[in-house]
């Protein structure tokens, strides 16, 4: 094999975007390692740790022929040329920054270990979404080694967007890689592309100054979450005025200068990633004294908490004020289709509000259970979990869609309604089913953005 690459941190990123490289390019050895015994374990069997459509046959492709799993971090730095870090950055909890900044701990623990091991020249690539001028920091501790050996740090943020990590991998829009602008930087930003061109076409792998590089990611995933966030905001307009969301985001899409994807009105976006990367992009103005820039972007965070809270709190109004011992079933908990992940999901927000309204809640979803229950903590003793929607619903007053799966359109809902207390409700979360349908039913409908259909 012509050159080793090791990846630290062996996540919803580090797994399948090596996985991607081994398959693709046999002639590189990928070491993906983790301090995660559990989740190296389940890395070599093919109960996966992570659910993503078609990931498993990617990381059969090519384990154990040139993709490797393992907690032996120090061989893998030691033998590597090209080391990935894609350990995560959660927001800090503690301290100067909590709440807002980014936690880099992992990420120093890291470069400092590479300091301790390696004994060649690597490049180190930042694979992890950081705040503009990490690399700054990442080159303070890994030139501590002196002239023992050498580093190159480079920026290649990850665009991909779980539940589809697969297809964006394969077909990415772009693929961004940016270095320091000397030769060293640039011989090591063209051996990071080297990569990439194994299945990527030229065009689509874009180059630039590291800051760039680094600030790119954040600006993507603000301006993503803002068009979510302007969206849902116009929701509560059209449900005052009878205008409806889905219609409003049509038209308005069919501009091409704005275009149609990502005008979805929801419950609100979740995910690991939008709230903390925005929390960190606002930090890193008010650290420049860009006071009204931060500002502009803490809208969007404060638009979502307003739209979750007001999803809940209609729930409360439309079904008489009280939901004292009424069960209420949440149909799906994932922060969205196609993922066990539930990293700030809705559902979790909304869970937790009907539990203190002392409502009977049921969560039914068909890969996030397990991680429903740890998200819900010493609440979950009071809620029953059942990967059946029609048990869920049975007796229920209300079923609330809090996740986009598939499967929920296609349900038997006369079969759901005729189970269900009277009057039934249907709050759609995610604007998914036929309101007109399940209205004629008999369903009370509550959608997202739109009149309510209501029989009373
Ligand atoms: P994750 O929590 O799923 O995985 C991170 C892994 O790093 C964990 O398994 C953890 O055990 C490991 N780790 C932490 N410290 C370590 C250490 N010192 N040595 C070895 N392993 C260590 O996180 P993720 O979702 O994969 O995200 C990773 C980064 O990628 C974050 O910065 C995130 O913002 C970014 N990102 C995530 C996504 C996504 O869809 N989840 C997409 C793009 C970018
Ligand atoms: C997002 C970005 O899309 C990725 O490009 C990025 O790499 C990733 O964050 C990251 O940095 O972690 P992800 O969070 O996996 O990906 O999923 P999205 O498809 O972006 O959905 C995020 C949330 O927004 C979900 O809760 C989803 O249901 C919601 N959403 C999305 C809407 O409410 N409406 C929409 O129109 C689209």
């Amino acid at each position: 094999m012509t050159k080793c690459i090791a990846c630290i941190g062996a996540g919803y990123v580090g797994g399948p975007t090596m996985a991607m490289i081994a398959m693709k390019c046999p002639q590189y050895k990928v070491h993906v390692v983790d301090v995660n015994e559990a989740r190296i374990a389940a890395w070599k069997t093919d109960d996966l740790p992570i659910y993503e459509p078609g990931l498993l046959e990617v990381v059969k492709a090519a384990r154990d022929r040139n993709l490797f799993f393992s907690t032996d971090i120090d061989s893998a730095i030691r033998e590597a040329d090209i080391i990935f870090v894609s350990v995560n950055t959660p927001t800090k909890t503690f301290g100067d920054g909590a709440g807002r900044a980014a936690d880099l701990q992992y990420w120093e623990k890291v470069a400092r270990q590479i300091v301790r091991v390696a004994t060649s020249p690597k490049i180190v690539v930042e694979k992890s979404t950081l705040p503009v001028k990490t690399a700054q920091t990442m080159e303070a501790i890994l030139n501590a080694a002196g002239d023992r050996t050498s580093f190159e740090v480079i920026s290649n943020p990850e665009f991909l967007a779980e539940g589809t990590a697969v297809q964006d991998l394969l077909h990415p829009d772009r693929v961004l890689i940016g270095s320091r602008e000397t030769p060293a930087g640039l011989k090591a930003r063209q051996e990071i592309v080297d990569i990439y061109a194994n299945w990527v076409p030229a065009e689509k792998i874009v180059t630039s100054n590291v800051w760039s590089a680094e600030l790119s990611k954040l600006v993507a995933n603000a301006f993503l979450a803002q068009r979510i966030s302007s969206i849902n905001s116009i929701s509560a307009l059209c449900e005052k005025t009878e205008a409806s969301v889905r219609e409003v985001a049509r038209a308005v899409g069919m501009d091409s200068r704005v275009g149609p994807r990502f005008l979805n009105a929801s419950v609100g976006f979740g995910g690991s990633c939008f709230k903390k990367d925005i929390l960190n992009l606002v930090y890193i103005c008010e650290s420049y004294g860009l006071h009204e820039v931060a500002r502009y972007w803490e809208g969007v965070l404060a638009m979502n908490e307003y739209q979750e809270s007001r999803f809940v709190k209609a729930m409360i109004r439309y079904m008489f004020n009280t939901i004292v011992d009424k069960r209420i079933a949440l149909f799906g908990f994932a922060f969205k289709a196609d993922t066990s992940d539930t990293r700030q999901s809705p559902a979790i927000f909304v869970a937790r509000k009907l539990l203190d309204e002392r409502a009977q809640v049921v969560v039914t979803d068909p890969r996030a259970l397990d991680n429903a229950r740890l998200d819900l903590g010493d609440a979950a003793a009071g809620v029953q979990f059942t990967d059946d929607p029609y048990q869920a619903a049975r007796g229920a007053h209300a079923v609330a869609i809090m996740t986009e799966w598939e499967l929920y359109r296609s349900l038997d809902w006369e079969r759901i309604y005729a189970s269900m207390e009277k009057p039934a409700f249907v709050f759609d979360g995610r604007n998914i089913l036929d309101h007109q349908k399940l209205f004629g039913m008999g369903f009370s409908v509550f959608p997202i953005g739109s009149p309510p259909l209501k029989h009373f």
